[in-house]
This record gives structure tokens, sequence and C-alpha cells, in this order.
């Protein structure tokens, strides 16, 4: 048993920590089956193999130690506790990088067949980390085929038209959301997704596209500003709804107090730090705790159906 242990160990730690996946081969069965707690699949060796490498890419620094090895009593089956850290500096299915340490823990309950493991069980998937960091998720949403079934709208070509329809009938305003890119450079872009989520605790959010130039910085960011347009910043929006290289080049604009871009002129600014970074497949919903913010004297835009209007000018029924 004293053998299993140190070869068990010796085959993960190459694995895990050198990227030397091979040498599971020594302590897997042929027949070996991996199943993790929140993922429907189940993996064979090859795949556990891949998933190792991809995981060890993304965070190239990864050490996992084992923290305790408990064998059963009939030699049969075993539990292994460990936990793992390493520093996320490369993409991971879809995630950008963040450049920032994560740490993860669990443990795995294994069956032994002939003295190697045949069965695996994982209290822990790379999903529930990544969850965290802003995995992709909200899978079904995605099956098109569950999709169509289900709108069926009347004198719409396709569920697409039907929804853009739909949302031209809803009135919003017009917000920047901002963030500091790495190089401490402002970024933003222009957005009327922007929701209140609760107002206590005080939560927003905020959908954004993930092909935006502004969204690594905004993902990566611990901040974000949100600027409600006023109906003197017709231009403000014309930048912002822009790919123009410098989008704060010609407008005043200052620092919230965890330095996000705040635009002067707007009808309100606030900001917020991010909670969380959920993965809608195109699009990423931010949604952030207020930390501070600033409200002017002034009439916000309006805007419908692709078009702006004066917010001083509404009539009230
Ligand atoms: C009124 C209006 C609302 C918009 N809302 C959003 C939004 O909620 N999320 C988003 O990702 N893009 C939204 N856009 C589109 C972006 O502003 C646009 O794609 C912009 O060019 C992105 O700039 P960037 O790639 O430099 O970040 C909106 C544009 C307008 C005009």
């Amino acid at each position: 048993m004293q053998e299993m242990t140190e070869a068990l160990t010796m085959a993960w730690q190459a694995a895990w920590d050198r990227g030397d996946v091979d040498a599971l081969d020594a302590v897997l069965h042929p027949e070996y089956v991996r199943e993790s707690t929140g993922s429907l699949r189940l993996i064979d060796a090859a795949q556990y193999k891949q998933d190792i490498l991809e995981v060890r890419t993304a965070f190239p620094d990864l050490t996992t130690e084992i923290d305790s090895l408990v064998l059963g009593a009939d030699g049969t089956s075993a539990a292994i506790f460990w936990h793992s850290s390493g520093t996320f500096m490369n993409e991971l299915q879809g995630v950008p990088a963040t450049g920032r340490p994560v740490q993860t823990r669990g443990s795995n309950l294994i069956t032994l067949r002939d003295g190697r493991i045949v069965h695996e069980k994982v209290t822990w998937d790379h999903a529930e980390m990544l969850a965290d960091l802003g995995i992709p998720s909200l899978r079904s949403a995605f099956e098109t085929d569950a999709v169509d079934a289900i709108v069926d709208v009347p004198g719409a070509a396709t569920p697409f038209e039907a929804l853009k329809g739909f949302n031209r009938q809803f009135i919003t305003g017009v917000t920047v959301v901002t963030a500091t890119d790495e190089d401490g450079n402002p970024r933003g872009l222009a957005a009327n997704s922007y929701a209140s989520v609760s107002l206590e605790p005080p939560l927003v959010l905020v959908c954004v596209q993930k092909t935006s130039s502004t969204y690594p910085a905004l993902f990566r960011s611990s901040h974000l500003g949100i600027n409600i347009m006023s109906n003197e910043q017709r231009d403000v929006v014309g930048v912002f709804a822009s790919k123009t290289s410098d989008k704060f080049a010609r407008l005043d604009w200052h620092a919230g107090p965890d330095g996000s871009p705040l635009i002067d002129g707007s009808a309100a600014s606030i900001e917020a730090e991010i909670k969380e970074r959920f993965q809608a497949k195109t699009h990423t919903v931010f949604i952030a705790k207020v930390t501070h913010a600033e409200i002017a004297e002034i009439a916000p835009m309006v805007y419908k159906a692709g078009r702006f209007f004066d917010g001083a000018a509404l009539t009230e029924l």
C-alpha cells in the first residue's frame, strides 16, 4: 500500500506540476473513467491528460499538493485531498487571462482494480474554479434547436427578428461604460444594456459584447464606471459607439476614487466594483457593486429604436 501511495503521488505531481501527463500511465487502469461533480461528462485517460495540459497552459506555474491520501481498509478505494495554486496567465476556454493568482482545493475518491485507478470521482471540476474567473456557461441557452422550438412569433421571420422588434419597443437611456486598461489609459463604449439589479446591496449590471475593444480592459479591471449620457452629449455617444482609438482625447473627464473614468457633463456617473463576470456566449454580463455616485442637475438622453431623444422634453401621462 505504501508503494501505491508513492506511485500515485509521483505520477500526480509529474502530470499536474510538470505537464508530464504520460506519467499517469503507470497508475491509471486501461478502463479508467473520471467523473466530476458539476459536470455531466465522463472522461477517459486521454481526455484527462488533455484537460491537465489545457489547465497548465492557462496556469504555467501551477503547483498542486496532496494534503492527504487515505486508503480504504479493503485496499480497493482511496480518497485524495489536494490543493492547487497558480497564476492565470493564458486564456482558458474563452476566458481572458487576468494575471491574478488563483487557489482551489478538492478531493478525489478513487477505486482501484489490479493496483491501478479504474474510476475516479472528483468533487471539483475546473468549471467550478472558472466560474470565479468567468467561464462560458448558460450552455442550454445556445442549443439552437431548443431556442427555435420555443420561439414561434406570428409575423416574425425568425426569433432574431422577433426579439429585435421587441427591443425596438423598449425605451432606455444610454450609458458609457468605462475602465482603465493595463497601461493606465481610459477605455469605454456606449451601452444601453445597463440595469439596476438591487438597491441593497447596491448592484448594477451591464452586458458587453466580447468583440468590443474595451472588453479586455473591462474584464481585467476590478472596477468600472457607468456614465448616463445627458441630452447635451449626443456627440459623446457617437464617439463611444465607434471604434475610435482615443475616445477620451477630446472630452473632459476625471477619475473616480478607484480610478474609473467618469465623463464630465454626464447626467449621472457611478463607479462600481466588479463582482461577477457571467459568460453569455457572445457577451459578458458584468455585475458590480456601486461604490461611488455623482448626480448632475441635467436631463438624460433617451434612446428608442436606434434614435436619440431629449429627456427634458418628455410628456407625463
Ligand atoms: C445606443 C447604443 C447602445 C449600445 N449598447 C451596447 C451594449 O449594451 N453592449 C455592447 O457591448 N455594445 C453596445 N453598443 C455598441 C458599442 O457601443 C459599439 O460596438 C462600440 O463600437 C464598441 O466600441 P469598442 O469596440 O471600442 O469597445 C451600443 C451602441 C449604441 C449606439
